[in-house]
């Protein structure tokens, strides 16, 4: 498939409309911003007694990865005979940390996953530059030049986050997902499960005696732990020369197919529901990863650019393979997505911009649009490929922002306190979101007696969640309506009005988005009729928050929201009493 051609075809014809205008007119293309989720590289298999851990191959791997990126987005060589690839101001050699998001669960094969990434994303200075001087950080009053660690090492900021964070929904939307273990449980009880159990039992057990004895027992050899089993053989065909000698061709091919229907049957079956009706529940982690994406999208469009530049997400594959179900990427002329993603491919979203080539602005909302690339591994064959989203046809892999936003619509979560009740959840930040009158009793999980949590963690706990609900209202608030935002400290508005599918409810709130795509700050609303948003403040950035989080790591608690990032304070206004365990208002309620 062709990338270049759609673009090109759209770029003529707009070419040709605009030129009867002006004979002069002519078009730039940027690539705006990129959201990248990455899947985890070669670790050691989850059977065995030690933690799951990367291998150094799975650092090559995520390495390749980090520096296939580099190459295309920050170090590409435009001749002009191509598009554009490099991201609009982005550094090329000094990682600047306000320019990407970088979040990763705290797995530690995920987080050195991201590390690895990172250091082929950029390198240590000295080996992608001879230049190792950063201005106002690399000399000391003595005037000499001080390199960093391992020929100028660079350090990236990579949140991580445990299941206890709300932000982990976004990167593993189906763990710690009650409903989504109960659906896979119906999937254990199904015909469909049963039939494959029963004709591949002489498959599994022949592997028994030589490969998988005293690893699994007896009992759990079959289907039933198709994954789990794929997962010790596959790093035995790697990393073991005897297993390797063993086990033939055919049974690590069939073994992987078991394991890939297993997969899929658990994770990208988008008719089968949960407690709602239509809830895809499981491909529960696509619908969250969706919510995400769009987030990034924002928060890149409301800072003009400023933040968000490239955002990376690292997780396992589910969210992928639920993502591709849900995004009508499964089909038989993109037999690639039939495959459960190798260790280092990646999901690239950009965002793309064709404005005239005499502007200088940030592009309108409605001169960006959005491509979809499948990079499906990190060895010499795999490649990056353009793919229609949302079943379009071949040719369409160049979307409008809006069409883009109108797909993901179809399916994505539209908050936290969605996620919590469609999961029926018991985590730790799901009370305050599902209030008291919600599916959950919020005395049953944040209760001080059962958890031993005290009082004044509980509270601290209670706060920072309902921050957090503030970014909840306006991703619900800008994903339901055209809305103006404009970014705080420049005071220059970008148009997001207009989105299709968008209810007008919002459209007269203006709203601030901070670095991270964090909380909103609702400056104004003139429709009465819609004053909800409006308790939805929160001041981010300010020294309290970081006394909260603080007390809450000296309490040894792992949460965090996307407010904690102190970077960007905003004062502007003041806020209203927190209370956490005030119902949220929920826009969707309204529609
Ligand atoms: C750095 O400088 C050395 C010596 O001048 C040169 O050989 C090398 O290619 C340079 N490396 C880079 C990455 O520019
Ligand atoms: C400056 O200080 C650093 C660290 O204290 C030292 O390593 C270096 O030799 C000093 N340079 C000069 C020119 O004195
Ligand atoms: C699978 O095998 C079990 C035990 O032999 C049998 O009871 C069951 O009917 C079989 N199920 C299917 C779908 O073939
Ligand atoms: C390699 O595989 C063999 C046979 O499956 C097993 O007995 C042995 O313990 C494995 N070696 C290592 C280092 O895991
Ligand atoms: C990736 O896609 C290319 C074609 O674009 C194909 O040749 C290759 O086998 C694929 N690799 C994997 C690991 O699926």
């Amino acid at each position: 498939m062709d990338a270049r051609f759609p673009l090109h075809a759209l770029c003529i014809s707009l070419i040709a409309l605009l030129s009867t205008a002006s004979a002069q007119a002519r078009f730039k293309q940027q690539v705006l911003s990129t959201f990248i989720y990455t899947r985890y590289g070669d670790r050691t298999p989850f059977v065995l007694d030690t933690t799951p851990t990367l291998t150094p191959l799975g650092a090559h791997q995520l390495y390749e990865a980090g520096s296939r990126i580099r190459q295309r987005y920050l170090t590409p060589d435009d001749d002009g005979s191509t598009e554009p690839t490099g991201i609009a101001g982005i550094a090329s050699y000094q990682l600047e940390c306000d320019q990407l998001t970088v979040l990763s669960t705290n797995d530690q094969y995920v987080f050195a996953s991201a590390l690895a990434f990172m250091q082929g994303l950029y390198p240590p200075l000295e080996t992608s530059s001879n230049y190792t001087y950063i201005a106002g950080q690399s000399t000391i009053q003595n005037g000499s030049n001080v390199v960093a660690p391992l020929n100028g090492y660079q350090y990236p900021d990579i949140t991580t986050v445990s299941t206890n964070d709300l932000n982990s929904i976004w990167l593993s939307g189906s763990n710690n997902c009650p409903n989504y273990l109960a659906s896979t449980n119906d999937y254990y009880g199904s015909e469909a499960f049963e039939t494959i159990q029963n004709s591949t039992q002489d498959f599994y057990s022949s592997l028994q005696p030589d490969l998988l004895d005293g690893v699994f027992s007896d009992a759990s050899v079959g289907y039933y732990d198709a994954y789990y089993i794929y997962d010790y053989l596959s790093y035995a065909s790697i990393h073991n020369t005897t297993a390797a000698q063993h086990l033939t061709m055919e049974e690590l091919t069939r073994a992987k197919i078991l394991a890939d229907d297993w997969i899929f049957a658990l994770n990208a079956d988008v008719d089968t529901s949960g407690s709602i009706p239509g809830d895809h529940i499981r491909a529960i982690a696509g619908r969250t990863l969706a919510t995400r994406i769009l987030q990034a999208f924002y928060t890149t469009i409301n800072t003009q650019g400023a933040s968000d530049k490239m955002t990376l997400l690292f997780g396992s594959f589910e969210p992928m393979v639920a993502f591709a179900a849900l995004a009508g990427l499964v089909s038989p002329q993109n037999a690639a997505f039939y495959n459960v993603p190798e260790a280092g491919a990646s999901f690239i979203f950009e965002l793309y911009s064709l404005q005239a080539e005499d502007v200088d602005t940030y592009p309108d909302t409605s001169d960006i649009y959005v491509r979809f690339f499948y990079q499906n591994g990190t060895d010499p064959y795999s490649s990056l490929v353009a793919y229609p989203l949302f079943g379009m046809s071949p040719s369409q892999t160049l979307i409008s922002l809006a069409d883009f936003i109108s797909g993901l619509e179809g399916f994505l979560m539209f908050n936290v306190e969605d996620w919590c009740t469609t999961c029926n959840s018991f985590s730790v930040f799901c009370p305050a979101f599902t209030g008291t009158d919600g599916s959950l009793d919020p005395s049953n999980a944040l209760s001080p007696s059962r958890h031993g949590i005290s009082p004044a963690v509980a509270g601290v706990i209670g706060a920072l969640v309902t921050l957090a609900v503030a970014a909840l209202l306006f991703a619900a608030v800008m994903l339901l309506g055209g809305i103006r935002l404009h970014r705080v400290p420049r005071r220059r508005r970008s148009e997001l009005n207009g989105f299709k599918g968008g209810n007008k409810l919002a459209s007269d709130q203006d709203l601030t988005i901070p670095k991270g795509g964090a909380g909103a700050t609702v400056i104004h609303s003139e429709d009465p009729a819609y004053p909800a948003p409006v308790k939805g403040h929160e001041r981010v950035g300010s020294w309290e928050l970081r006394e909260q989080a603080k007390a809450e790591e000296a309490h040894g608690r792992g949460l965090n929201t996307f407010a904690s990032r102190p970077s960007r304070p905003s004062f502007e206004e003041d806020e209203m009493a927190i209370n956490p365990f005030t119902p949220p208002a929920a826009p969707h309620d309204h529609v």
